[in-house]
């Protein structure tokens, strides 16, 4: 069989390749994360897999493969060059304390060398040059070598490069080994350390064998994984012989749909072309995924990412004033709704959300014309603030280059500077905020947000009784205003339902109930009957936080906390909003007020036997 060359056939070769040697084929997972708010976005196919990296057993075995869809959002303003992409697919491969190093790579090599048939001599090779917390990777090296990858073609880089995780702050991660197709000029040589841009990462073996704490040291897992990914357009792009991703056969009718709209040919386009392709078609994802476009978490992504689409359009005198996006939306569920059938299921929703706020935006940029005139009328001298110019870039969606042309008519500057230096400032925010954004669930721990999470376990404990035992926490996001709580449920609640969760939760504040927490591991959790939330991601040993005592315990949940000491600190609770989540998942949004500004936090009191015999 000639080796596989379009994007399906790859994709299907590799699921084939590792079902051959014994791994189940598992379904790819939601972009938004379920039950995990220490990330905004799937990034990696690791990631739902975190429980079980840590020890969980997974019903498909100790060998897994799949095909995930992953957003990352770090790169989001350089998006444009020739291989980053917002979205992309990966394809990956695991071993859950199985295989190992020698396993892994060899699987890897057999697959790049025997089913893609790509040459040994286009390949090179890049392995973890060790530091404190782990050795050099000699091991890894040598069985690169026995392979038959030449000792010049394999390199040895640091933790910056050849460290892969974790995927939030804490988590499995460890060193890896990197593997890259020669796309330099002439003859293919050096490697990754030596001259980096002449080749091009596509696949990448991690050696999951550490659990990076909260304090930042490794602690070595009790079993030895192995989590890889393979970029699927890169690859797409070398089995097609073309120079970028956007060149393959997926991604181009996309790209030759946004050019047909553009009306401008003399000056450089190729970067806005490719922004609007790249970000139309990861909104497009992240829309079937269930998100909606807002000013917070995923809806922000979501809506930077349109914006930016438009933006670009723009530059390319295209016409967005309603549907633009849509259409461009509908040539990616023509190139991938065969494949992922959600999208096309939901493709007439899709458009609608696209159109919506493509329409939004054309009102902002308006209130940006008339706050130009403000600047313009208020400045002194004849230059523009960085300040206010990016101003007009973050919040009326402007780019300086519009300002410019603008300031220009009045025969005035912009401080282009201090504008530059407000972006990279943003710039750092948003890369150190969006993909970790709530470390271990609650980043703030300011006395807003504590009490808000005490208030969900009221929520939840109230729900159950209400609604009854079906219901199971599938999401938590709190902010300093709001609680968020999504569970599984499947009809709509009634007034009546309403008025009796929030009645039983404000019965709860009222009483002043103590809150404590303890000790105790996973088992001992379920028996004493306390409620879980991220069942199998937990370590061995849990805090299980009880509200109220002896027979006025109202709720006692499995949660890294913390919380309040008493809910009369909650002051009172309202439920403001019940609604559709998603099929099976209701989504409550609630608030409390009334609580004083300065609270204490619950304190740890008994600690279960497990502990005791251990002390
Ligand atoms: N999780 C690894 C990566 O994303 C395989 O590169």
């Amino acid at each position: 069989m000639p080796p596989p060359q379009s994007t399906d056939d790859i994709r299907q070769a590799y699921l084939d390749f590792f079902r051959s040697k014994d791994h189940t084929v598992i379904p790819g997972a939601s972009l938004i994360p379920e039950n995990d708010p220490t990330v905004l976005f799937t990034t990696a196919g690791m990631h739902p897999l975190v429980p079980y990296l840590l020890g969980e057993s997974h019903p498909g075995g100790n060998r897994l493969t799949d095909c995930q869809r992953c957003v990352r959002t770090q790169d989001i303003d350089e998006v444009g060059d020739s291989s980053h992409l917002t979205m992309f697919e990966m394809l990956g491969n695991w071993s859950l304390g199985d295989y190992f190093k020698e396993g892994a790579i060899q699987m890897s090599y057999e697959f790049l060398t025997t089913v893609l048939e790509i040459p040994v001599h286009h390949l090179a090779v890049t392995c973890f040059v060790g530091d404190s917390d782990a050795p050099k990777d000699e091991e890894a090296a040598t069985i690169w070598m026995n392979l038959g990858i030449p000792e010049d073609r394999i390199g040895f880089l640091p933790k910056k490069d050849n460290w892969w995780g974790p995927a939030g702050q804490t988590g499995p991660c460890g060193p890896d080994t990197e593997m890259f197709y020669w796309i330099g000029q002439g003859e293919p040589h050096g490697n990754p350390a030596e001259n980096d841009s002449d080749w091009m990462e596509i696949w990448n073996d991690v050696f999951m064998q550490y659990d990076k704490q909260d304090d930042g040291s490794f602690v070595p897992l009790a079993q030895q994984n192995v989590d890889t990914g393979m970029g699927l357009e890169r690859v797409a792009a070398v089995m097609q012989g073309v120079k970028n991703v956007y060149e393959t056969d997926r991604m181009k009718p996309i790209v030759e749909k946004v050019e047909s709209g553009k009306g401008k040919e003399e000056r450089d386009t190729i970067k806005h072309v490719r922004i609007v392709t790249d970000h139309i078609k990861a909104a497009t994802f992240i829309i079937a995924d269930g998100a909606r476009p807002s000013n917070v978490d995923q809806g922000y992504v979501l809506r930077k990412l349109i914006r930016r689409a438009i933006r670009s359009a723009k530059q390319l005198d295209i016409e967005t004033s309603g549907q633009f996006c849509a259409t461009i939306a509908k040539e990616v569920v023509a190139q991938y709704g065969h494949i992922y059938g959600h999208i096309r299921d939901q493709e007439k929703l899709i458009a609608d959300v696209f159109a919506q706020e493509e329409q939004q935006f054309a009102k902002t940029l308006q209130a940006g014309m008339r706050q130009i005139e403000k600047v313009i009328a208020a400045v002194q001298g004849n230059t523009i603030s960085g300040d206010d110019a990016f101003h007009l870039y973050d919040t009326y969606g402007f780019p300086l280059e519009l300002t410019r042309e603008i300031a220009a008519e009045q025969g005035l500057a912009i401080d282009e500077d201090a504008f530059h230096k407000a972006f990279e400032h943003h710039q750092e925010l948003s890369r150190q905020g969006a993909e970790q954004k709530f470390s271990g669930g609650l980043a703030d721990h300011s006395s807003e947000t504590t009490k808000l999470h005490t208030a969900t376990h009221l929520l939840n404990a109230a729900l159950r009784t209400v609604l009854g035992d079906h219901v199971y926490q599938k999401g938590s996001n709190i902010t300093k205003e709001r609680l968020r709580f999504d569970f599984s449920h499947d009809e709509k609640m009634t007034n009546e339902q309403r008025q009796a969760v929030e009645r039983l939760v404000n019965d709860a504040i009222e009483k002043d109930l103590p809150i404590s927490f303890h000790v105790t591991d996973v088992e001992g959790a379920k028996k004493e009957g306390a409620i879980g939330v991220f069942d199998d991601r937990y370590a061995s040993e849990v805090k299980v936080y009880v509200i109220g005592e002896g027979k006025d315990v109202f709720s006692k949940e499995i949660c890294g906390g913390p919380h309040v000491a008493r809910t009369g600190m909650l002051g009172s609770f309202t439920l403001k909003k019940e609604e559709s989540s998603s099929s099976g998942v209701r989504r409550i949004k609630a608030t409390v007020q009334g609580g004083p500004a300065e609270i204490t936090v619950a304190k740890e009191v008994e600690s279960g036997k497990w502990r005791e015999e251990r002390e």
